[in-house]
This record gives C-alpha cells, structure tokens and sequence, in this order.
C-alpha cells in the first residue's frame, strides 16, 4: 500500500509527524506494509518554519520538495498543482494524505481529484463560517473532494453532516479521530526544551505568550497596529509579554516605522518563530495565551492554559463554550478588557476533559487508511 502525503506549512509538519510514526508502528505489527512518502510544497522554507520541524520530530525527510515558496494564491497554488500532478503521475499512490487547510492541503486536493486518486484528509470538518480567509475556501474545497474525512470533534462531524457528507452517491467516509495535535503534545512533552525559559531569562507563569499571523489580522496594518497597540498597553501595565513574531508579521512591522516604534518603545519581548519543542516549553509555563492561529488555541488547553484569540470567530468552538478561550472585537478597548478578564479568570474552576480524544488520533487515522485501501 502507498501513500503520499502533502506537507508544506508549519503545522503541517506537526500533524504528518504524528501520522508517520502511526505508519511506523503499523508496519512493525500490522500483517501488511504501507509505503508513505513525504512531498513538501516547499511553501514555508524559512529553516525556523520547516527544517526544524523535520528535525526534532523525526518526520522522515521529504522525497519530493517543489520549493513554491511564497507567492500569491493563484501562482502559488498553481505551481504547487504542476508539481505535484507530475510526481502523483510518476508514483501512482494508493491515497494522498492531506493535512489542514493551507494551499498546499488545497493543491493537493484539486490535483489528486482529477487524477481519481482518493484522498484522505486530516483535520476535516472545520468551519469558520467566514469565507474571507483563505483557509475557510481551502478546507471546504477538501471536504468535498476526500474520500475519507478524519474529524478531531463533534462539532467537526455535525459541520460535513449539514454540508451533505457523507454523501451516500459519492460514497465518502466521516470517521470521528480525536486531533493528532494532542497526539503531538503528549508525544513530544517529553522532549521539550525547558531551557528556552532561562535561555530567554523567563520564568514560569511570569509572561503572556503572544502570536499574530493569520492575514486578516497582518494584512490590514490598521488591525495589526491595533493588536500591537492593546499587546503594548497589556505588556506594560498587567503583564509582560512575550510576542513570538511568524516571519510573515515581523516582514509587516520591518517596513513600517509607526509599528516598529509602537513595539520598541513597548516592553514587550520580541522574539522570531521557534520551533515545536521550545514551543511546548514557551506554551507550558505562560500565563496566558493570546493568538489568532488555529493550532495553537488548542495546544493552550491542553497545557490548560487560558487564551484569547485575536479573531471574531473560531473553527475550536467547543474551547469557548467551556469559558478556556475567548474570541474579542478587533478594537484596542476589546482586546485590553478581555485579556485583563482572562487574567483574573480561576482556571481551576472549568471543566477539563478530552474535548479532542485520547491522544491516539494517529493510530486510528492509519488503521482507517489501510482498511480503505486493502
Ligand atoms: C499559512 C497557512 C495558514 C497556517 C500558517 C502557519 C495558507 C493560506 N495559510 O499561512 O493556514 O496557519 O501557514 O504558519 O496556506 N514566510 C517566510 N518564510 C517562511 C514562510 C513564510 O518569510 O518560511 C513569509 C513570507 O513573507 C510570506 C508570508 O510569510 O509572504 C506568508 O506565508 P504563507 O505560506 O503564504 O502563509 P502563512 O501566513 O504562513
């Protein structure tokens, strides 16, 4: 049995990883063998954004890197279609396995469909419900094409159930997995790197993490100099913050002197993209965590970390419903109010459960697509 599977942005590498030794274990003790190979797209290739990732978790280097980089949509996705129909063509695999939502998970799918290869997609069934963000097009776009959709949550589940999948015609698969991000915490606990604290002279539950990337948030610079704005006034009147800048925000304020200055003359602590092991360390011993990626609202729960997601909806409703996280109005006064309620929130009193399964989302998604190819 072959597989293929298609990685290209960052939390793509956390999720193939989990996957891969999934498949490790299965040819160790299934009764027959799965070949997987690795195709980058080459649309995150910062050594911070990609190399690291195959580093410290041991995903399996990529057969294939196209090497797209960053481009806009269309060329970029479109690149990514050439490249791959031409290896897809060339390997004839069984499945493609695609993970998340970017344009690589998007080019992935389009070039699969049409060659009738099925597909298997992790992390299916997620909705924002805004068509605004590229994701939202990308994810709805592989639902739809996915021969079997691999779904972290209920609520996952009952989205495909109102967009007609499965669809009996078309003979597509929904199978509830819990989410291979919590496999890839419990996993990768154990290794990470608690130096980071002293390495960056912090110390534990002293410090508010902070990220921003998302384009709605990074391409307006009215919303991105709000958010630096509230970050700014948070960090120097409530608690420090630690702002980890994706290279995509830190391009942003490098080419602008008003939010260079606002970030300067701040006492927030900037700091370029790390990778997922000191990610786990930086995650662990915050405070709070305030976000607008998708990935990393969930990592805060499992670390049972309170967060607040600079977005005005979530595709991780089930963290909101519970009082773990908060969306907030893109206004300075909303942002600082939240974050100063989440602050003074006893996270003792929620409620703590497998909101995203047991940890062993990984095995079942291999088990399910050995079954589907045999
Ligand atoms: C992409 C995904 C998003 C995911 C995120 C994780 C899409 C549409 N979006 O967003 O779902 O949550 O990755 O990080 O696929 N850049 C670098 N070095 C890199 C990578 C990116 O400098 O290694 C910069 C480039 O300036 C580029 C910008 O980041 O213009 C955006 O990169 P892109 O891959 O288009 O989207 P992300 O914002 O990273």
């Amino acid at each position: 049995m072959k597989i293929l599977s298609v990685v290209g942005a960052r939390p793509q590498f956390i999720k193939a990883a989990v996957v891969s030794r999934a498949v490790s274990a299965y040819n160790q003790y299934g009764s027959k063998r799965i070949e997987e190979k690795i195709v980058h797209t080459g649309q995150h290739y910062d050594y911070n954004m990609s190399d690291i990732f195959f580093n410290e978790l041991q995903l399996p280097l990529p057969h294939y890197n196209l090497g797209v980089g960053s481009k806009s949509h269309a060329e970029q996705t479109g690149e990514m279609m050439v490249g791959l129909e031409k290896i897809f063509l060339n390997e004839k695999p069984d499945m493609v396995v695609l993970f998340g939502d970017t344009n690589s998970t998007l080019a992935g799918a389009l070039t699969a469909s049409k060659l009738h290869i099925p597909i298997a997609h992790v992390e299916a069934g997620l909705r924002s419900f805004n068509r605004e963000m590229p994701e939202e097009i990308n994810r709805v776009i592989t639902d739809q094409l996915s021969s079997i959709l691999f779904c972290p949550t209920d609520i996952a589940v009952e989205n495909l159930k109102n967009e007609g999948i499965p669809n009996k015609n078309i003979g597509c698969k929904v199978v509830k997995t819990g989410d291979v991000m919590l496999d890839a915490a419990k996993i990768y606990s154990k290794k990470a790197k608690e130096n980071w604290l002293e390495d960056n002279n912090l110390k534990a539950n002293s410090y508010i993490l902070a990220t921003v990337h998302r384009a709605e948030n990074t391409d307006s610079l009215d919303r991105l100099s709000i958010i630096i704005s509230a970050l700014a006034k948070i960090s120097d009147d409530y608690c420090q913050i630690v702002f980890l800048v994706h290279p995509r925000t830190m391009g942003v304020i490098a080419h602008n002197a008003e939010l260079k200055n606002k970030l300067d003359n701040s006492s927030i602590k900037v700091i370029p993209a790390i990778g997922y092991l000191d990610m786990l360390c930086a995650e662990s011993n915050s405070r709070l965590i305030i976000t607008d990626s998708g990935g990393i609202q969930k990592e805060a729960y499992f670390h049972k970390k309170l967060c607040v997601t600079l977005r005005t909806e979530t595709e991780w409703k089930e963290l909101v419903d519970a009082g773990w996280n908060r969306i907030t109005e893109l206004q300075a006064e909303s942002i600082i109010k939240t974050i100063s309620q989440m602050l003074k929130t006893d996270s003792s009193l929620l409620s703590y459960g497998n909101l995203y399964g047991d940890g062993r989302a990984g095995e079942l998604i291999v088990r399910e697509i050995a079954d589907f190819i045999d």
